[in-house]
């Protein structure tokens, strides 16, 4: 991590940016509000921790996307830590899709993969509700599974310089996701996962490219194009 940045003053200047951002203060007193109006029903935030987010920052700082694209949004988390990049960086938009899943709403069997974490959004609520609107201008948000809806999307895109997986967490999304954000990666682009170590997916994919990973926090890591 520390060498794909380009050392640890990188980092340490990323986490900076982040810390003076006041982001982290607002994503706590977000996870309050969330707690107070989902606790007790079985879901989750569901959302990468402070360390991933800023990992996550950092890394898009570094490459600067133009075109960022990811999937799996729920209360905003890992969106936020996006979108702050992109501010800062001044420049580039961020896609993302998802297929929310809304405390207390009923839902046909098998609309979501049965080992999902049930990361759930409040009642009446959208994806990415706790972004700091201001954050919101380089945003576009897709509903919709990404197995419909990142195909066309990234059709649409052509080239893209980043791909982040955060949706649903089987083997066979993960391993379509990656297939498909792949070729419209740039190369110097990255492929990033969280959750690489729930299946199989991200491994062999890695292997089938013959590239090193760059491992971030916990089940968090990055493939570079
Ligand atoms: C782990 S959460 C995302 C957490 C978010 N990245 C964060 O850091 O706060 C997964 C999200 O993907 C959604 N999801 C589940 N299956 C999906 C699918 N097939 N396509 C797109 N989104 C899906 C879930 O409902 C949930 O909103």
């Amino acid at each position: 991590m520390v060498d794909f940045l380009g050392g640890r003053e990188m980092l340490a200047s990323y986490e900076r940016e982040v810390r003076a951002s006041g982001l982290r203060e607002r994503l706590l007193d977000k996870g309050r509000e969330h707690l107070a109006a989902v606790g007790g029903s079985g879901h989750s935030l569901g959302a990468i921790g402070y360390t991933e987010g800023t990992y996550l920052y950092a890394v898009l700082r570094h490459v600067r996307p133009q075109v960022a694209v990811e999937t799996g949004v729920a209360n905003g988390f890992s969106t936020a830590f996006s979108l702050l990049a992109l501010e800062r960086n001044g420049e580039g938009h961020l896609h993302s899709v998802d297929l929310p899943r809304e405390v207390g709403r009923d839902y046909d069997p098998g609309t979501f993969y049965e080992g999902e974490g049930r990361a759930g959004i409040p009642s009446g609520s959208e994806p990415g509700w706790l972004i700091p609107p201001e954050l919101k201008e380089r945003w576009t948000l897709i509903l919709g599974r990404s197995q419909d809806e990142l195909p066309s999307l990234l059709d649409r895109l052509g080239m893209i310089d980043s791909f982040m997986h955060d949706s649903e967490h089987s083997f066979d999304c993960m391993w379509f996701e990656f297939n498909e954000a792949w070729p419209h990666l740039r190369e110097g682009g990255v492929l990033l996962s969280d959750d690489v170590n729930s299946t199989e997916a991200f491994p062999r994919f890695v292997r089938e490219q013959g590239r090193r990973p760059t491992r971030l926090a916990r089940g968090m890591a990055l493939l570079q194009k």
